[in-house]
């Protein structure tokens, strides 16, 4: 098995050549490990996994099993793309699991943030032991795992979901990527040809929107939510700020505000819009963006979003504020 020590000599990863090396590398170490047997991925959409999944694709093509939970707290769009580029695309043996209903039935009435998360964990670890025991002859585990991850916590991928499986499950782990930095596991995943919408994913936490749609989840704030947001990265993107801004999104609080519409009184949720700039997440900045690109999502939003009633910009700074609001 690889080492977990990133050799010192080991050159960054920074150019397409360099990045064709090191997949040609791993397509035969990972033929090696693998044999014929089968191999097991959760994949989420997020970079780490999506590029081990285009790997182990290129290696052992349909003994990788591939399970997307949707756990109804993705953002717009994002568990169609999985299926696009994986299914469609790549032709990956992919197994796509609506869960929307069991993780928001769950999840109804419950306000506090931890026992929001643990909820979330918990039964997303649920929902792929149940597949994973449908599955026969499977032999390996992939997981997304990256250096920092390594650096950080002792090699488990504690910010991911699948933080653990049942103890009495016991796969090989496959890591290909486990000693590459972020920015070179985008350059691989460009070098396999993912899109860029994916390869260049902003960070998203396992919770999802769940953790944006504060206090407990209602299925139509979070309708508000998911269709706030992905005006607001619509409108970043046209902007040309996808790039210059570390991380957006928008979040919807639980409490109401009065408005009105069409000479009618209204009471709808505020839609708060979070960006920020930052190096490591420990602190971050607020970026200043012009006027009239606020504006222009503000007008959309209120505009095309049912239930949104105002919308606010968050001009707090990490520390004290948390990049996310619970
Ligand atoms: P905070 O809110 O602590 O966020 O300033 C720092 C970074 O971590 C992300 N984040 C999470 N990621 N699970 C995750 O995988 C979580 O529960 C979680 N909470 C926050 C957040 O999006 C930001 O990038």
């Amino acid at each position: 098995m690889q080492s977990n020590v990133r050799p010192e000599n080991m050159e960054r990863i920074s150019t397409k050549a360099l990045a064709e090396a090191f997949i040609a590398q791993q397509i035969a170490d990972i033929r090696r490990q693998v044999g014929d047997k089968k191999v097991l991925l959760a994949l989420s959409g997020g970079v780490d996994s999506s590029v081990v999944a285009a790997l182990l694709i290129k290696a052992v093509g349909k003994q990788l099993v591939c399970v997307h939970v949707n756990h109804g707290l993705m953002r717009k769009g994002e568990s169609e793309q999985v299926i696009e580029v994986f299914r469609n695309q790549l032709d990956a043996n992919l197994i796509y699991i609506d869960a929307t209903d069991r993780f928001l039935d769950l999840l109804e009435g419950v306000s506090d943030p931890e026992a929001k998360r643990k909820i979330i964990g918990g039964e997303f670890i649920k929902v792929f032991d149940e597949e994973a025991r449908k599955l026969e002859g499977i032999s390996f585990l992939a997981q997304g795992t990256i250096y920092p991850d390594i650096l950080e916590s002792h090699g488990v991928k504690a910010h991911h979901n699948v933080g653990g499986l049942p103890e009495d499950m016991h796969f090989e782990l496959v890591e290909p990527i486990k000693l590459l930095f972020k920015d070179e596991v985008r350059v691989v995943g460009s070098a396999l040809g993912l899109p860029d919408s994916m390869v260049y994913r902003q960070p998203f936490p396992g919770p999802g929107l769940g953790v944006r749609c504060t206090g407990a989840i209602t299925r139509d704030r979070l309708h508000t939510l998911r269709e706030s947001d992905a005006i607001l990265r619509e409108e970043f993107d046209r902007a040309g700020l996808t790039d210059k801004v570390w991380q957006f999104f928008t979040v919807v609080p639980d409490f109401r505000s009065t408005g009105v519409r069409n000479g009618k009184r209204t009471f709808d949720w505020p839609v708060i819009i979070r960006a920020v700039n930052t190096v490591d997440a420990m602190t971050a900045t607020v970026p200043e963006i012009e006027w009239p690109v606020l504006k222009r999502i503000t007008d959309r939003i209120l505009a095309e979003v049912p239930g949104a009633g105002r919308v606010l910009y968050d001009l707090s700074p990490k520390a004290p504020a948390t990049i996310e609001w619970e």
